[in-house]
């Protein structure tokens, strides 16, 4: 059975990312070829990257121990979703220093997302398919986008994402495909290979 990690990639108060990690959530219990656990940034404090060294430099240690601890969790998992909230065009800076706290671990392992916003948060996701491929993940094509329609129809219409059934075929679509490459990943992985 693939272990995946749903990330939860905002921590402001009233945040909307609660809505999308429940529909997740939900989605995945309907499936029986995956596991999904929930990581949520608030829960992993983590510190502003500030190491010494590049962890390149330190074979992949972490000098805090909270960076180590999620990198040790992080390297459970044979893949990734995560919610993406666009925040200036950008991810936000608490899911890019999630990335950053770890190494190694992201290595060979696929991701997906789910973003919202203005435009279903796809310039955020576009600046994290170029962060996962440095981690030499691979980012799936396949994405969610709850574009200002949805949202707005989520936060002040009383609408609840499943309404919408594009979303709930993309969420299909993100699912079928980290399965796939999850298994052909997971596979490889456990092939020697002396690629850097
Ligand atoms: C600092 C900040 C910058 C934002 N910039 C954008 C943006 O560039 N594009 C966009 O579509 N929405 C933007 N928004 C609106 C967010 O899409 C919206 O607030 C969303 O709910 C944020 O996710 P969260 O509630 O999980 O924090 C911004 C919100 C904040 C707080």
């Amino acid at each position: 059975m693939l272990k995946l990690a749903l990330i939860v990639g905002s921590t402001r108060p009233n945040r909307f990312a609660d809505i999308p990690a429940k529909w997740i959530v939900e989605g995945a219990k309907q499936r029986d070829d995956f596991a999904l656990d929930v990581l949520d940034l608030r829960d992993h404090t983590l510190p502003l990257f500030n190491e010494p060294a590049p962890v390149g430099y330190t074979g992949g240690k972490y000098s805090e121990p909270a960076a180590e601890a999620w990198r040790h969790l992080i390297g459970q998992y044979d893949g990734f979703i995560s919610t993406v909230a666009e925040y200036n065009h950008a991810p936000t800076a608490v899911l890019k220093n999630a990335f950053d706290s770890a190494s190694f671990e992201w290595n060979r392992k696929p991701i997906g997302f789910v973003g919202y916003g203005g435009v279903g948060g796809a310039r955020a996701i576009e600046h994290l398919r170029g962060i996962a491929v440095e981690l030499q993940m691979a980012p799936i094509k396949q994405e969610v986008n709850i574009a200002m329609a949805e949202y707005l129809g989520v936060v002040q219409q009383g609408k609840r994402l499943d309404d919408y059934g594009h979303l709930v075929a993309s969420r299909t679509a993100v699912f079928d495909n980290l399965v796939w490459w999850g298994r052909a990943l997971k596979a490889a992985r456990g092939i020697e290979v002396k690629a850097a």
